[in-house]
């Protein structure tokens, strides 16, 4: 498991390594005005199966846009968007990203299951995608995320249907389910709606 988390740092800090984003304003606009139709004007996503983006980590945001962009982690659109950069825009458009507040929509969510949810979460899943204690830099803040792309998401994982996934976050998995049941990950997609907008 350490030696797990030491191997996935040890990528994502190599693709922080050439991060020089020098980029003009007008430049920035250009590369990301194709992104905000779907992923809205600050990366808060305003469709339900599209992802907020908003505050990503560069690394893991450089990581999803190359994985998409070579085809091994599936994708509906992105995979041939992400054709269209260079690593450079890349680069850029992760640094964009990262700098916007995440404006978090409201999202209709059932209460009760969102309270077990909440317990569920920091037991099996708040180590690493960190929402209530100092964050983690593996992994992605989930909260206020969409409902129908987490719920994708967690499928494609369950499925074996990406290969890209960290193994951290396929044992976590793998250890929830066991001792849960794959329906309750259905209480952690409300939970994490729940902390959207009110
Ligand atoms: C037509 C709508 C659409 C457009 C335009 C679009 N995206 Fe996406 N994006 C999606 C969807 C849907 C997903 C989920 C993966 C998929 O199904 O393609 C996604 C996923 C992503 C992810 C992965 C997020 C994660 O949590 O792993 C990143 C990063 C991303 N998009 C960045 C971008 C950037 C940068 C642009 C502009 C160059 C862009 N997207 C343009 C719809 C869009
Ligand atoms: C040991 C660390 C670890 C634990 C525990 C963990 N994850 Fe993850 N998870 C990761 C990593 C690393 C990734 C890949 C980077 C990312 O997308 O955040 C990931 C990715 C994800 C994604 C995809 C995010 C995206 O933007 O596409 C979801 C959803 C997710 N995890 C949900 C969960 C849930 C629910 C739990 C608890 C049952 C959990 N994780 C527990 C490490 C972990």
């Amino acid at each position: 498991m350490l030696y797990q988390k030491y191997k996935y740092l040890a990528i994502i800090a190599g693709l922080l390594l050439n991060l020089s984003a020098n980029a003009s304003d007008p430049q920035i606009h250009m590369l990301v005005d194709t992104c905000i139709a779907c992923h809205g004007t600050d990366g808060s996503s305003v469709g339900s199966a599209t992802p907020n983006i908003a505050n990503m980590r560069e690394a893991l945001f450089i990581k999803a846009m190359q994985d998409m962009k070579s085809g091994e982690r599936p994708s509906t659109v992105m995979g041939v968007i992400a054709k269209g950069y260079t690593d450079n825009e890349i680069r850029i458009m992760a640094n964009f990203f990262n700098q916007q507040q995440a404006i978090l929509h409201r999202q209709n969510f059932d209460v009760q299951k969102a309270q077990k949810g909440r317990q569920l979460h920091n037991l099996y899943c708040n180590g690493c995608h960190t929402i209530e204690g100092p964050t983690d830099l593996l992994s992605n803040n989930l909260a206020g995320q969409q409902m129908p792309y987490l719920r994708h998401r967690l499928t494609e994982f369950i499925n074996d249907a990406d290969p890209t996934v960290s193994p951290l976050m396929k044992n976590a998995l793998k250890h929830f389910i066991d001792n849960n049941s794959q329906e309750s990950l259905d209480y952690l997609i409300h939970y994490y709606a729940s902390l959207g907008g009110k």
